[in-house]
């Protein structure tokens, strides 16, 4: 078995993800690996996610396109994991296009990925506003979508080209929503008709981006051709491995590329992960390594952590090696990237987590006892700050020693070799360092 598959030809297959609570930096780093790759797939979420890509002077925020789609060449995969909200797509396609970005060859769309409804929209809002307990959430959708496609009621890409077929799900769909609509929320109910007609122009913008994409890019790795898959959120807001219930809906970690891309554990090569040389998290849930205000306010500005998607406050923390060391474990990374080091230039002292104290026993892993993150108590080691420009550096070994000190603990801590250190949003401020 494993000789006949080493016999055929086979390119490699690299998964990139989250190892915090997301905005890691993926979309910079994705822009960069796409150079040596073919392929570029998203595999799970939707327009929650936001990944900045700066190139010169030009921003670009990507929602669900992949960050690969400013390399000309590059095939770009929407995979069936993901949850695609079509008037958001089109707007990003839209986006693109004016930027005079080739979308029309190079974006593929999976027939099997699920559609996000206006009713999804309206219940994660809804929800938001008028349960407790809220998760703060992107309000995009995604929690109703993918909880209608676990139970088996969700109206996938490929069934916007089956009229009838597409009909009668909708109608069912919306009947149900309606009555929750109205008697749990007393809101508004939809018309089917207007959704109806709607979507199939939707459907028909699509047309010439749907394809089986699974077969697509198992026929591409077994031509020899490179894939990156590209993850968004991240380890903690994994519906599995996250900080329950303040997660996202889908499976950010590792393995959510196997399902979400169709592509098999076996053809996967190398699992890459991205953290921040600190800690951030948008919405509500535990953070055990939170700054006080005032470095809050600091850090935030200088790393300007706001949200993409919706422009909310990130809060923003210590580097939490416990959170980070579980994650190598649950993704099985074997690179790590390390971002925004330059946020931390100018600050005198650095402290960084390495265990948690709770009821006086000290755990260096995550129990699922309740509470565990909101009350456990961060037991810190200081190291020295560096208080030095290091965003014009252009190779590892000028940055100031006690920056490459800082990387070296680290690596010490999450065990496992540190390949890029990243200085600055631009793809320039990018060092590799392959530190084993
Ligand atoms: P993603 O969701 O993981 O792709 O991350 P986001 O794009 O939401 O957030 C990361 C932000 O940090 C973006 O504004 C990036 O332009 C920016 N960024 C990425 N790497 C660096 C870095 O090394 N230094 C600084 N200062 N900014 C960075
Ligand atoms: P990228 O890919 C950071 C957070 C939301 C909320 C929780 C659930 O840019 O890293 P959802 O709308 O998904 O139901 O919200 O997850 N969240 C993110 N936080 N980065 C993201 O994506 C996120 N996508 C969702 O703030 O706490
Ligand atoms: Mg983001």
């Amino acid at each position: 078995m494993r000789d006949d598959k080493r016999m055929s030809k086979k390119g490699k297959v690299t998964v990139l993800v989250g190892a915090q609570w997301g905005d890691e930096g993926k979309g910079k780093l994705i822009d960069i690996l796409t150079e040596n790759v073919d392929y570029v797939a998203r595999f799970q979420g939707g327009n929650n996610a936001g990944h900045t890509v700066v190139i010169e002077q030009d921003k670009y925020v990507l929602h669900l396109i992949p960050s690969g789609i400013l390399h000309a060449g590059k095939i770009c995969v929407i995979g069936n994991g993901v949850v695609i909200d079509p008037k958001a797509l089109i707007e990003e396609i839209e986006f693109l296009k004016e930027k005079g970005i080739d979308v029309e060859h190079r974006l593929k769309i999976s027939e099997k990925a699920h559609v996000i409804f206006p009713y999804h929209r309206k219940l994660d809002e809804l929800r938001e506003v008028k349960q407790k307990g809220r998760i703060g959430t992107t309000k995009k959708g995604i929690g109703p979508c993918y909880a209608d496609k676990v139970s088996r009621v969700g109206i996938r890409v490929a069934d916007l080209f089956d009229k009838e077929y597409f009909k009668t799900r909708l109608e069912a769909n919306i009947a149900e929503k309606n009555v929750i609509l109205k008697n749990l929320y007393a809101s508004e109910g939809f018309s089917v008709e207007e959704i109806f007609n709607e979507y199939l122009k939707y459907a028909e913008y699509f047309r010439k981006y749907v394809c089986d994409t699974i077969t697509l890019l198992n026929n591409a790795i077994r031509e020899g051709k490179s894939v990156l898959c590209e993850g968004a959120q991240g380890t903690y807001l994994d519906v599995d491995y996250g900080t329950y219930p303040f997660v996202t809906s889908s499976n950010a970690t590792a393995g959510g590329a196997c399902i979400g891309a169709g592509v098999g554990p076996s053809r996967i090569d190398e699992v890459l992960g991205v953290v921040k040389a600190y800690t951030t998290r948008v919405g509500e849930g535990p953070f055990p390594t939170m700054f006080n205000d005032e470095l809050m306010e600091k850090i935030r500005e200088k790393g300007a952590e706001f949200g993409s998607t919706t422009g909310r406050a990130r809060r923003c923390g210590w580097f939490d090696a416990v959170l980070v060391r579980n994650a190598v474990i649950i993704n099985g990374i074997d690179k790590v990237i390390i971002t925004k080091l330059d946020v931390l230039d100018e600050l005198a002292t650095i402290k960084v987590c390495v265990s948690y104290r709770y009821k006086g026993e000290i755990y260096t892993t995550i129990p699922g006892i309740p509470g565990f993150l909101e009350q456990c108590e961060p037991m810190y080691e200081e190291l020295s700050g560096w208080q030095r420009d290091t965003s014009k550096i252009q190779q590892y070994n000028d940055l100031p020693v006690n920056a490459r000190k800082y990387v070296s603990r680290l690596r010490e801590l999450i065990d496992t070799e540190i390949m890029i250190v990243s200085v600055g949003k631009s793809r320039k401020q990018t060092l590799i360092c392959n530190i084993k």
